[in-house]
């Protein structure tokens, strides 16, 4: 069977839009509430901390504005009022997931905090509570872990905490990809001192942008509506003794986001049945799809993702920003299915390229569940990768995981991957 390219753009994960949010961005419109105030963000707040089962959910501009605030929170909170112009986290280590998105790192940065990468573990890609243990063994004055459940999968919370609790260590957890994802039965972001969601344009729910810090104290959400809201005192006029941000979420943004909220546990379900096509498709292939704990954690499936076993490798090198690599029958490497995807107007995207991978943190400490790792540049290293973030991002690959996608689109995609191995 010939395959032609698709007409329509098959997209990694794009919006899938339900009615509600038109008529509840209308209401605001009719009520006239166009700004960082009103029902829908009261509404949409109140949804969120009720399926996450925290206290508080306060709706901000983005998911990185949640990070942000949760940075300043921790930092506050671990080692007092910085002075004025100093991060909360001057100078101050922080253990942090190594593969995921740069939005997870960057605000412990702008907080003064100084990232030290923790390498991942292959049964669910994120960060290895081994290693981990090793790096409070290096670094035994650390207060502060920042992890992600990365492509929608919860990390091991149970070892993870039960690390953090013996070294005194507080957990921001970063559940921006992970929204509906649970643990045990328990809600990913609701795990850690403080969790963080969001709701760009690609997420299991969107609003276009937005996101949400969750906390269970009263204390902490009241300071990040005033820090978010460029912290003006109460006084009659504009009085500041703190550093304020404009980071409030918008109402019309949120009347989306409570639109789609009516569907969350839908676009999960669709996102599953994804996976499941996937795993079922490529049974005969040598790869494997992104792991997550059976019995014990339920992903949201955001990203449906594949490592081609080893043996199955074809050759490929990736400079700083190119990719090549060579044909061989049998065998096949993620640059190859990426461009063969691209050739039928489909979008896969590279695995999250580690962070100590990245030139803006290669001097940062990375540390392997054998010790202190090294900063690598992206030669693969011929008979197997020297850390497990770089081999799965040599290996692996996400696979379009849109849940506008048909089934048939995705039978297509599943020949045209597997015409890569021929
Ligand atoms: C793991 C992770 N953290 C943080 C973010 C940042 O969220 P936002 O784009 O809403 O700022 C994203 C998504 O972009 C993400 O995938």
């Amino acid at each position: 069977m010939e395959i032609k390219p698709f007409e329509k753009k098959v997209y990694l994960a794009s919006p899938y839009m339900h009615g509600e949010e038109q008529m509840y961005v209308k209401e605001a419109f009719d009520k006239n509430w166009i700004t960082t105030a009103g029902e829908n963000i009261n509404e949409w707040e109140r949804m969120v901390a009720e399926k996450t089962g925290v206290s508080y959910a306060i709706g901000l501009s983005s998911g990185t504005a949640s990070l942000h605030m949760a940075c300043k929170l921790a930092g506050l909170k671990l080692y007092g009022q910085p002075e004025v112009g100093k991060g909360a986290l001057c100078g101050k280590r922080v253990f942090c997931t190594d593969m995921t998105f740069d939005a997870t790192v960057n605000p412990i940065v702008y907080e003064g905090g100084i990232p030290i990468f923790i390498d991942t573990e292959y049964d669910t890609w994120n960060m290895d509570p081994v290693a981990l243990e090793k790096a409070f063994e290096i670094y035994p004055d650390v207060k502060l872990i920042m992890l992600a459940h990365l492509y929608g999968t919860p990390c091991k919370m149970d070892e993870i905490r039960a690390i953090a609790e013996r070294h005194g260590a507080i957990i921001i957890e970063d559940a921006a990809e992970s929204f509906g994802a649970t643990y045990k039965g328990k809600q990913t972001g609701s795990f850690g001192e403080y969790g963080c969601l969001s709701a760009n344009g690609n997420k299991i729910i969107t609003a276009s942008t937005g996101g949400f810090l969750l906390t269970d104290s009263f204390e902490d959400c009241e300071k990040v509506k005033k820090w978010s809201t460029q912290a003006r005192e109460a006084a009659p006029w504009y009085q500041h003794e703190e550093l304020g941000y404009n980071y409030r979420m918008s109402n019309i943004v949120a009347g989306i986001g409570r639109g789609q909220m009516l569907h969350l546990d839908e676009h999960i379900a669709m996102k599953k049945a994804i996976y499941e096509r996937y795993k079922e498709g490529f049974k005969d292939l040598p790869v494997k799809l992104n792991p997550y704990e059976e019995g014990v954690a339920e992903p949201n499936y955001w990203l449906s993702c594949m490592l081609i076993d080893k043996e199955a490798m074809g050759r490929q090198v990736r400079s700083e920003k190119e990719a090549l690599f060579i044909r061989e029958s049998g065998k096949t490497t993620p640059t190859e299915i990426l461009e063969t995807l691209s050739e039928y107007n489909a979008d896969g995207r590279p695995i999250w390229k580690p962070m100590h991978m990245q030139p803006i943190y290669r001097l940062n400490a990375f540390i392997t569940k054998e010790g202190n790792g090294r900063a690598r540049t992206n030669a693969y290293i011929e008979g197997g990768c020297v850390d497990v973030g770089m081999d799965i991002f040599e290996r692996g690959l996400c696979l379009p995981s849109d849940i506008n996608m048909t089934a048939d689109q995705q039978d297509i995609i599943i020949e045209i991957i597997k015409g890569c191995f021929r």
